[in-house]
């Protein structure tokens, strides 16, 4: 049995979880920045670097306390090394640090992103390789091909807005508070897309996505009805027509990922995977196995962190062993490759 206390602090939400190797998820929480963000309309780097070290170590007591455990019972400490907010990394690198030099257990350098890649794995025993993963978050709308855990093929990317940031920018445009995508959702369940919206990049012959014109689309949609009248179906329609913009692309290109690599499976994950109209599009793929992360999951979250630490502790490939660290506030996926 090995005990991995996992730590994320990438961006803003500071979180701490306990993972058990044989009884799974023993406790994890969760504090969101949010309300100390949303005043600026975004996060400020400044601000959640100092917020996640107020909040870091009373979470880690507490995922002890609810765990039933103390410091001493932990094997190791894995934590998110990138990609993400340099300062807000480094709170998390450093804590982790210290603990495991002071436990004399090793810490472990986890990429955000195959932490998201992995969490379906926190509700699901079984996932064969390969599969495809659609990761889509605030930062990142990418198409990877999962060879193995570790090895990793990126099979498109986005060239310039992530599906989320397109949903929180388009929200902005509606007044809506940040992070605005579950904003839209909420508005777009009561409303049909009866406008005419693009959605980018839907017949391109790759599978690269572009978001950045739908958000220039919406503002002069916007615009124009400002001028006659705006009320609250209106909102709900137009918050119906870019969640059908944005879901589209994200479906057409997920389905063409499993077409043209023949490779059936394929993972959901980030931000943007709770959202239900996106879910139930994926749903009504054929001969496609989709597999999705628990919902609270699906957003930043220690739990993950933890899992892929404990994965890599599995694969012994944490080559680090003199408590000496580094952050990589960008950092390629496929640098990790494991054979
Ligand atoms: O993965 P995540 O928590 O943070 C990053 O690593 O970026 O993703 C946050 C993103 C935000 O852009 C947020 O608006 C979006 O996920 N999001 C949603 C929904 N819930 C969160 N977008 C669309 N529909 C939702 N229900
Ligand atoms: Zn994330």
């Amino acid at each position: 049995m090995v005990l991995i206390l996992g730590l994320e602090t990438s961006c803003d939400e500071t979180a701490a979880a306990l993972y058990d190797s044989e009884l799974g998820l023993l406790s994890h929480s969760v504090h969101s920045q949010i309300d100390l963000h949303c005043l600026y309309g975004g996060v400020v780097p400044e601000l959640a670097s100092r917020d996640h070290i107020k909040r870091i170590t009373p979470l880690i007591k507490q995922c002890l306390t609810t765990a039933g455990k103390n410091k001493y019972d932990i094997d190791a400490v894995s934590y998110t090394a990138g990609p993400g907010l340099n300062g807000a990394l480094l709170v998390g690198a450093s804590v982790a640090n210290s603990l495991a030099f002071s436990l004399n257990i090793p810490a472990i350098a986890v990429h955000h992103l195959e932490g998201h890649i992995l969490s379906p794995l926190l509700s699901q025993t079984k996932l064969d390789t390969p599969f495809i993963t659609l990761l889509v978050s605030g930062g990142h709308t990418q198409l990877i091909m999962v060879n193995h855990i570790g090895n990793y093929t990126i099979l498109g990317d986005t060239l310039d807005d992530a599906a989320g940031e397109a949903f929180d920018k388009c929200a902005k445009l509606l007044g809506l508070p940040y992070p605005g995508g579950k904003y839209i959702a909420q508005l777009a369940s009561a409303g049909s897309p009866v406008y005419n919206l693009p959605s980018p990049m839907l017949y391109s012959n790759d599978l690269n996505f572009s978001f950045s014109g739908l958000k220039t689309a919406t503002a002069i949609l916007i615009n124009k009805i400002k001028q006659h009248q705006f009320n609250l179906e209106i909102k709900q329609n137009i918050a119906a027509t870019i969640e059908e913009s944005i879901t589209n692309v994200l479906v057409h290109k997920a389905a063409k990922a499993v077409v043209e690599t023949k490779v059936n499976r394929l993972v959901i994950c980030g931000g943007v995977s709770s959202n239900q109209t996106l879910r139930r599009k994926l749903d009504s793929l054929k001969n496609v196995d989709i597999f999705y992360p628990p919902l609270e999951f699906c957003t930043d979250n220690a739990a993950m962190i933890a899992l892929a630490g404990y994965t890599r502790l599995q694969q012994q490939h944490n080559k680090q062993n003199n408590y000496a660290f580094n952050v990589h506030p960008r950092w390629d996926l496929t640098t990790l490759n494991i054979n």
